[in-house]
């Protein structure tokens, strides 16, 4: 029987841009991605029936058929026409709720590694697809390193690595819901003319990096801000909301920086209760080495 075991990456949104609301519910979005050296463990072993069983480990995340990582496991079988089994184990350290892309990786993984245990035979643009139907962050997981996101986020330019960063996590004790943030931005109706915001904040456009979804998530969490005004006083050169929260990071250039704003933020871990570690951001090789499986027919 096969088996692979392979890392999920967490990302951060090193800047995203809301340019308007669709027809369709979902918001038009301009977003770069980043992957971060914060990752969930993932095992998988071929079975001999048709069962596809999922445990997790690190989380109180609950097994039922929502579950991101079953739902690319049936979206996979379906769309090859074949019925295999497989043991899913989830080993999570991605906060569930934090705008880490946590959920969105494990599906993309289970994607990547199933197509190879089970040797489908599906092109990239299958995964593609499949990823994307999934939800809107999904697809990025399928490329990693730095890439920008267009559309849901779905549609994905590759760019080339950045400088290695350190960045400061900071988890509140809450977590918050994407689709509660959006509602709360209130975001206009997409305009005909193609790239124009209408969203003020929007209206700057290039300049410094910047999450349009912040003023909305902080209307709903005010101690948000608090934390990103800390790591701005303690250094950092950016210092946002990942995603639609309820991450917040600070951008640092080396680790002994990172690291000074770390024990300079022990008075607010302290008092708010909210948990913080330091990480690098990860290239697209290392990411392509640790969350791929190795070639289809090999032992993991
Ligand atoms: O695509 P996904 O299921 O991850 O999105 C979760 C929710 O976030 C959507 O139901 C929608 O409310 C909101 N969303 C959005 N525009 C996007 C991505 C997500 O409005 N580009």
């Amino acid at each position: 029987m096969n088996a692979f075991s392979v890392e999920a990456f967490a990302k951060v949104n090193r800047d995203l841009r809301v340019l308007g609301k669709r027809p369709d519910g979902y918001h038009e979005l301009d977003t770069i991605f980043q992957t971060i050296d914060l990752t969930d463990r993932m095992d998988f072993l071929e079975r001999e029936d048709d069962e596809v069983q999922l445990t997790i480990e690190g989380a109180s995340l609950p097994v039922s058929e929502e579950n991101l990582v079953l739902r690319a496991a049936r979206a996979l079988l379906a769309r090859a026409g074949v019925t295999r089994g497989a043991d899913i184990h989830l080993s999570k350290k991605i906060p569930v709720g934090g705008g880490l892309g946590g959920g969105s990786s494990n599906a993309a993984a289970t994607l990547r590694v199933l197509a190879a245990l089970w040797k489908l035979s599906l092109t990239d643009a299958d995964l593609h697809a499949l990823a994307a139907a999934i939800g809107s962050d999904v697809p990025f997981f399928l490329v990693g390193g730095r890439a920008r996101g267009t559309g849901r986020g779905e549609i994905l330019r590759p760019l080339a690595d950045g400088p290695e960063e350190w960045l400061v996590l900071v988890f509140p004790p809450f977590s918050l819901s994407t689709a509660v943030v959006y509602v709360a931005l209130s975001a206009s109706p997409l305009t005909d003319s193609p790239g124009f915001s209408n969203l003020r904040s929007s209206d700057s456009g290039g300049g410094p990096d910047r999450n349009d979804l912040e003023s909305a998530a902080e209307s709903l969490q005010g101690g948000l801000r608090r934390f990103r005004l800390a790591l701005s006083d303690l250094g950092a050169t950016s210092a946002r909301l990942s995603g639609s929260g309820s991450t917040v990071f600070g951008v640092f250039g080396d680790e002994e920086s990172a690291r000074r704003a770390f024990e300079g933020l022990a008075g607010l871990r302290e008092e708010t209760k909210a948990t913080m570690m330091i990480v690098k951001t990860v290239s697209r090789a290392a990411f392509a080495r640790r969350a791929m499986p190795p070639t289809a027919g090999q032992r993991g």
